[in-house]
């Protein structure tokens, strides 16, 4: 062998070996998949194990069929892409939803029956417990519901639900009875927890009455000090559960209303060691007026593009929201936290208002028009004037308007379904929508981080490892461990949605990550550990947060 060929023989696997070494830019563009259908309308969506979506709809006449009438709630296998009917007695109609600190899922609220051949029962104070269920395929998982043994203090159509730092769940407005507006007659001004606190009392909230009409599913976040931000119409505030004192906040500058019927939706950004810092983003909305009567509205009145960011200390709140337009006005869009840390933006049309049946000029029975087909990243991290960017992104061809949702998935892509603004089952324009569609990430089935070994429960403060494998090529100093809590998708709100970055050191393939500090930092409960190294994501693995007891119970 020639010297030159025998230096050729050294130096160029060397040079193969670092340049493998280096951090190299990964493909960005991500693909739109078509995969299943839901069976009954994907109203309310949330992840409930490494499988399994849940999905809560109205009762309406669904082709999916139970027994022997039309279903109105489902689990979808995000494996098989196949749906399993599930068994309601209440009508889900509009609720909202949270998990305890025990891993078990709870529906409350709801609507009155609507359909007696489907032998509904009134569903207004709705408790409906989903226990955790183990089965991958979801044999055996039921939900309880029996509202003559379980159910609400109050009747609450639209209301929100969170889960907060002691665990327990908290359930926000709503109103008793309905229509496109919320009224001073009907509204219910005032907050319940479950397990009940001091003996089942129901909290008086001023907030939920001066913020009458557009204040149903408020937007709401438990905070790192165990405050509630609680955000309606074009209001703000942050709640004390402890002293029952609302502190309110700056309004939403330019007049934009950002709850239903004006639906924008709102993201906790993520939460960073050591000080979670908390700060909240509220996009999309409208300004049309909550005082008209809805005929004077119209399907074509352009949405908000508004996003208004606000960071929620003494100096943030001074310093007021900051303003930032998106590419594209939205009504009813979704905020999916990434596990990067972006919040992609998705669903909703850029014309119109939430709700069905109430404008003069509705498509079908929408009061929404022009669908926005592209999503959009939002960049937190990103200087201003360079957050939003759709770069890498498909466009979809089915329209997401009212009665949509979003979430993310333990696989790490974002499933998205529903769509109905309808009465009932529809097939004319923006028809009652099964199909699911996944927005996949580019590394999803190439160039993944691996994290394995994690113990099912991480205590408050603990420190636990796990052993990772990470592709040659990604620059481990980039390594993030993000905790999540996936949330509950219900009328573009995602309530107990989360990410945590926990801090980690890594040695050889041993990671050692530090649990977060606290309930108020991570309300205990369910959640899921991604692994993200250079902006690629591990799929989630689920792990219990805190104890995994239940929730406390007060006389
Ligand atoms: C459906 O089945 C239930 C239980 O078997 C029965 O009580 C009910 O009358 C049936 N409803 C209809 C519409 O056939
Ligand atoms: C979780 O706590 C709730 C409220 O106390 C209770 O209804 C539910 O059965 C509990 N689930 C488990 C799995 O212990």
């Amino acid at each position: 062998m020639s010297p030159l060929l025998q230096l050729l023989r050294v130096c160029v696997p060397l040079l193969a070996a670092l340049l493998a070494r280096a951090a190299r830019p990964l493909p960005t563009q991500w693909t739109l998949a078509q995969q299943g259908t839901t069976g009954v309308s994907a109203m309310q969506l949330a992840i409930v194990s490494p499988t399994l979506a849940i999905i809560f709809d109205k009762v309406e006449a669904n082709p999916l069929q139970i027994g022997n009438h039309s279903a109105w709630a489902a689990l979808f296998n995000l494996e098989t892409f196949t749906t399993t009917a599930l068994s309601l007695t209440s009508n889900s109609f509009c609720a909202g939803g949270t998990f305890l600190s025990n891993g078990t899922l709870i529906d409350v609220g709801g609507n009155g029956v609507v359909s007696p051949q489907d032998e509904d029962t009134n569903g207004f104070q709705g408790l409906r417990i989903f226990e955790p269920c183990n089965d991958p395929n979801g044999a055996g998982c039921t939900v309880f519901d029996n509202p003559t043994t379980l159910k609400l203090a109050k009747s609450r159509w639209y209301p929100t639900a969170l889960r907060i730092s002691d665990g327990s769940a908290m359930v926000i407005g709503g109103t008793a009875a309905g229509g496109f507006l919320n009224t001073a007659g009907a509204g219910q001004f005032s907050y319940e927890f479950f397990p009940p606190k001091n003996g089942g009392a129901v909290v008086a909230s001023p907030f939920l009455q001066d913020t009458l009409f557009a204040n149903l599913f408020p937007i709401a976040f438990s905070l790192p000090d165990g405050t509630v931000f609680i955000a309606a119409n074009t209001a703000s505030m942050i709640y004390n559960i402890q002293t029952n004192t609302e502190t309110r906040l700056p309004p939403f500058p330019n007049g934009v209303r950002v709850t239903y019927p004006m639906t924008g939706t709102g993201v906790l950004l993520p939460l960073s060691p050591p000080n979670y810092t908390p700060e909240v983003l509220i996009c999309g909305g409208s300004t049309a007026s909550d005082t008209v009567s809805p005929s004077t509205l119209s399907s074509q009145m352009p949405a908000s593009a508004q996003c208004a960011r606000m960071t929620l200390t003494s100096a943030g709140i001074a310093a007021g929201w900051a303003v930032e337009q998106m590419p594209q006005p939205r009504i009813m869009p979704e905020g999916v936290m990434l596990p990067d840390g972006r919040v992609l933006i998705i669903n909703g049309g850029t014309t119109g208002v939430a709700g069905y049946g109430n404008v003069p000029n509705q498509i079908g029975q929408s009061n929404a028009d022009n669908p926005a087909f592209t999503p959009v990243f939002y960049t937190p991290t990103a200087a201003t004037g360079s957050r939003f960017s759709s770069a890498g992104l498909p466009t979809s061809n089915i329209p997401r308007l009212y009665h949509s949702t979003a979430t993310l998935t333990p696989l790490g892509n974002v499933m998205v379904a529903g769509s109905n603004p309808n009465v009932d089952f529809s097939t004319r324009k923006y028809p009652t929508e099964y199909r699911v569609e996944f927005f996949s990430p580019p590394f999803i089935t190439t160039t993944r981080p691996v994290i394995s070994g994690l113990p099912g429960q991480i205590g408050f403060g603990s420190t636990i490892t796990a052993t990772v494998a990470i592709p040659a090529g990604l620059d481990l100093t980039t390594i993030q461990v993000s905790l999540m809590d996936l949330g509950f998708a219900t009328h573009a709100t995602h309530s107990q949605g989360r990410l945590v970055f926990l801090t980690s050191t890594l040695s050889g393939t041993t990671l050692t990550i530090h649990g977060p500090p606290n309930g108020g930092v991570y309300p205990p409960g369910p959640g899921w550990v991604f692994l993200v190294v250079q902006g690629a994501w591990s799929t989630g693995t689920r792990v219990m947060v805190g104890s995994g007891g239940s929730p406390p119970v007060s006389s």
